[in-house]
């Protein structure tokens, strides 16, 4: 079997610890998305607030073109290593195929490939901090399978039109006007991740990703049946496991509606487990704003007295570039983090 490479080794704490005796069988809520708007507004405002995570089922989107992109995305890393190496991301193409992720310093389990929901975007340049200098980052294709491009496309079309769904109903949970985001997503910088987690012998050791949470306003997630998510529960931090149910989108909230809702709704940790039997397969969709947008606690969420702001404003667009950054090197030091612009009282 050989030696595991030390890179990928969880210290002590945060391993997988899977011979544990299960958590007692709880669950997210899984939230049908078909029914009275008011109810739907109230389930997802409480799941927002006691869990951070839920599950949506009549959600819109098309099971056939789901099928299709995981359909392409297994293909596509069923290539060899060198085929999929034609399109690697790299520190100045930051879309593509990557097998060596690190989270908090540690080496993830797995490979992606990473796609802009539209095709190329800005972001600001981290060297250039005060020139306010900008790059453009640009998907890259590869030439097989030969429908991959046009699956993932059609896919990121059909939940960027969920993703946005879900905000107005965040919104409106919040007592806030249904499209008072939008604006922010003008030149998103949202991405779509193909995740694969080929079967680990070391599953107690590692992870397939570490635990983490999302920067983002919101993540939409497709993943197969074999399961491996687990998600901190915010009342005891144990890691409660998500159970796969079919046709169903795992929803998170991220840092930023963390920010915007002034804690109310916090983005809460999760990580993903592996097994030594079965590869698995999952696709996030990280619904990223502009890179121009400046994220603050909203104005109408706040006030002097009894809940003032927690969070002095951030721009995200230097935000996602330093976290980008830190995902090629093994860095000795902390990610940029949102608690770095926590107001302390
Ligand atoms: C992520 C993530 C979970 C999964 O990519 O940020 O949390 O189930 N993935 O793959
Ligand atoms: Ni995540």
């Amino acid at each position: 079997m050989g030696d595991i490479d030390p890179a990928f080794i969880q210290s002590t704490e945060h391993r997988a610890n899977n011979h544990k005796n299960a958590v007692e069988a709880v669950e997210i809520p899984v939230i049908d998305m078909f029914g009275s708007r008011e109810e739907l507004i109230s389930r997802i405002g409480k799941a927002c607030e006691e869990w951070g995570f839920f599950q949506v089922t009549n959600h819109g989107v098309s099971s056939e073109v789901s099928s299709r992109a995981e359909a392409v995305a297994k293909k596509f890393f069923e290539q060899s290593t060198e085929e999929k190496r034609k399109v690697k991301r790299d520190e100045v193409n930051a879309m593509g195929y990557h097998d060596g992720e690190h989270t908090k310093n540690v080496r993830d389990w797995k490979e992606v490939f990473d796609y802009l929901v539209q095709n190329s975007a800005q972001v600001p340049l981290i060297e250039s901090h005060e020139k306010q200098e900008l790059r453009t980052i640009t998907n890259q294709w590869p030439q097989h399978p030969h429908d991959f491009r046009e699956a993932l496309q059609d896919y990121a079309r059909e939940v960027e039109k969920l993703a946005f769904k879900l905000l107005e109903l965040i919104s409106l949970s919040l007592g806030l006007a249904a499209d008072k985001f939008h604006g922010c997503f003008k030149d998103q910088l949202s991405m779509v991740r193909l995740n694969h987690y080929p079967p680990c012998p070391f599953p107690d050791l590692a992870l397939g990703v570490g635990r983490h949470k999302d920067a983002g306003a919101l993540t939409v997630l497709g993943q197969d049946d074999v399961g491996g998510l687990q998600v901190k529960r915010k009342s005891d931090g144990e890691w409660i496991p998500v159970t796969p149910t079919p046709g169903a989108f795992i929803i998170n909230v991220g840092d930023i509606v963390q920010v915007w809702s002034n804690d109310k709704y916090e983005s809460v940790e999760h990580r993903v487990v592996v097994n030594r039997e079965r590869e698995r397969f999952s696709i996030p969709f990280f619904f990223f704003p502009s890179h121009k947008v400046m994220v603050k606690p909203v104005e109408e969420l706040v006030n002097e007295e009894e809940n003032p702001a927690k969070y002095r404003e951030y721009n995200w667009g230097h935000f996602y570039a330093h976290r980008n950054r830190s995902d090629f090197k093994k860095l000795h030091v902390d990610n940029i983090q949102i608690s770095h612009f926590r107001i302390l009282d």
